[in-house]
């Protein structure tokens, strides 16, 4: 062990033998480690102007005088920015969310390891550092990095970066939330490329894309003949990431016992392989990603609250691109720039009106699909400018009211172009049959409305009234 570093924490524990061993365990690593038996011996002591705050509080929950929670408010009454770790009793899980909801920094579960309590203040410490206000001197080297693989113009995306090279080099958890096609994978890509783990694996895997036993047995391995089909023993993701970052993609898809088995692992850096009693140990750092809303996941009670507290240590947050102007006119020059040199295509930029057109879109696949659209307009363009047509981007005039719509795919399957023109009647039917109407709640043009009818057969009576006058003999 190096020198002690500069950290207060204060130990609060009744039990004796339990409060010397945890001060003499945390003594080795940081210098100044006081402690206390009682609730209120701890609140006295904290709230004492004579005594400097503490960064660290490590507080049983169950205490004589006052409990660990009021412990905990007075800690962050002093110090908004104290992390407070609690000790909780075995299986009082719902106490654990009530104080992470207090705004505890991290829970541990008794009968304690004392190596799982310094695990903690670490990370609680670095959690600290990493938010506060003083940001160390980066490598201007880092901050090249990032930029070529990540444009980043709006101070939205600025601030993600930001965070993401004060994170990289601890080993804190890191949630990842966004639309889709928004670049949370990039963000873990880099996250683990700026960390000193970079020499070790980037582990990836997408929790939505495998049925439960298998995501289980991709997570943590099997022992051979574990269930059917198991002829052979596997290495799961947790141990192939030892050393290096495990990136859990489309975390809020994760059914919960899963997510049970999950949680263990990161409240304990321990599981064993399926079908196996071996305790296995794991270093991966987790980085996960979602392009859902956990809190609404939780309400419906299909997301873990528990594991919510766990996962979200830090959160990064990628706003739409719709939100991101700056972002959205970088990343389409960027974008035209580079399909033009792999196409070898003499396209310079964009036509006014087709950048009023990449403004008003609401691009619900984000850079993804703003990435396709300029591969497609770039190879279609005629002049040396991008235009409207080029894009086609259909709904472009109706991107609000297409965000919330979600259609409903039945498990058959569906007949597309029967689905169009169900739509077309219908958006004509409510626009009292006047194409130009319904052609805006379509988002297409008057033009492609009319072929589009066309080409459906649609007819109506109210355009025959119209067309007679105009001397057209349409009677067979
Ligand atoms: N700021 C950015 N700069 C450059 N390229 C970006 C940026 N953001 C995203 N991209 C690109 O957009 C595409 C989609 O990004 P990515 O796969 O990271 O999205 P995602 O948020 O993981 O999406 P999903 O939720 O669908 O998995 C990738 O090709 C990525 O390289
Ligand atoms: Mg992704």
């Amino acid at each position: 062990m190096s020198a002690p570093r500069e950290a207060r924490v204060l130990v609060v524990e009744d039990n004796d033998t339990l409060r010397r061993g945890i001060c003499r365990a945390l003594q080795e690593s940081w210098s100044v480690i006081d402690s206390v038996s009682s609730g209120d011996g701890a609140i006295a002591r904290i709230s004492d102007p004579a005594i400097d705050p503490y960064e660290v509080v490590v507080t049983d929950l169950r205490l004589p005088g006052a409990d660990g929670i009021e412990v905990l408010r007075s800690a962050l009454e002093r110090d908004p920015r104290a992390s407070v770790i609690l000790m909780t009793a075995y299986g009082s899980i719902e106490t654990a969310v009530e104080a992470m909801r207090a705004g505890a920094f991290d829970f541990v579960q008794k009968p304690l390891d004392l190596e799982q309590i310094e695990l903690r203040v670490v990370r609680a410490l670095e959690h600290r550092w990493l938010l506060s206000e003083v940001t160390e001197p980066r490598a201007e080297r880092d901050a090249l990095r990032a930029s070529e693989v990540l444009v980043a113009e709006s101070p939205a995306l600025r601030e993600a970066l930001d965070l993401v090279n004060r994170v990289a080099p601890t080993r804190s958890t890191v949630l990842i939330t966004g639309e889709t096609g928004t670049g949370k994978e990039v963000i873990a890509g880099l996250i683990h490329e700026l960390s000193p783990r970079s020499g070790g694996p980037l582990v990836k895997v997408n929790c939505a894309a495998l049925p439960d036993t298998l995501l289980e047995s991709e997570l943590f391995g099997h022992e051979r003949g574990a269930f059917t089909g198991a002829d052979r023993q596997r290495i799961g993701r947790f141990e192939q990431a030892s050393g290096g970052t495990l990136f859990l993609d489309e975390i809020g898809d994760m059914s919960p016992a899963t997510q049970a088995k999950l949680l263990r692992v990161l409240q304990e850096q321990e599981f064993h392989r399926l079908g196996g009693t071996r305790v296995l140990r794991t270093d991966a750092r987790i980085v996960a990603a979602t392009n859902q809303d956990l809190t609404g996941e939780i309400e419906a009670h299909r997301f873990r609250e528990d594991l919510y507290f766990r996962l979200n240590v830090i959160r990064i947050h990628l706003p739409p691109l719709r939100e991101r102007p700056e972002d959205l006119l970088a990343l389409a020059h960027r974008f035209v720039d580079e399909f033009a040199h792999q196409m070898d295509r003499p396209i310079r930029g964009f036509t006014e009106s087709a950048l009023a057109q990449l403004r008003s879109h609401s691009w619900p696949g984000n850079v993804r699909e703003l990435h396709n659209s300029i591969e497609r307009a770039v190879l279609m363009a005629e002049g040396s400018r991008i235009s409207p047509e080029d894009l086609a981007l259909c709904g472009a005039y109706s991107g609000k009211e297409t965000q919330g719509w979600r259609p409903e795919l039945p498990p058959e399957g569906v007949n597309l172009a029967e689905v169009e023109r169900r739509l077309v009647i219908e958006a004509l039917r409510r626009s009292s049959w006047v194409q130009k109407d319904a052609a805006g709640l379509l988002g297409v043009s008057r033009r492609k409305l009319n072929y589009m009818i066309q080409r459906m057969g649609i007819t109506h009576e109210s355009w025959r009234r119209n067309r007679a006058p105009e001397g057209f003999d349409e009677t067979p």
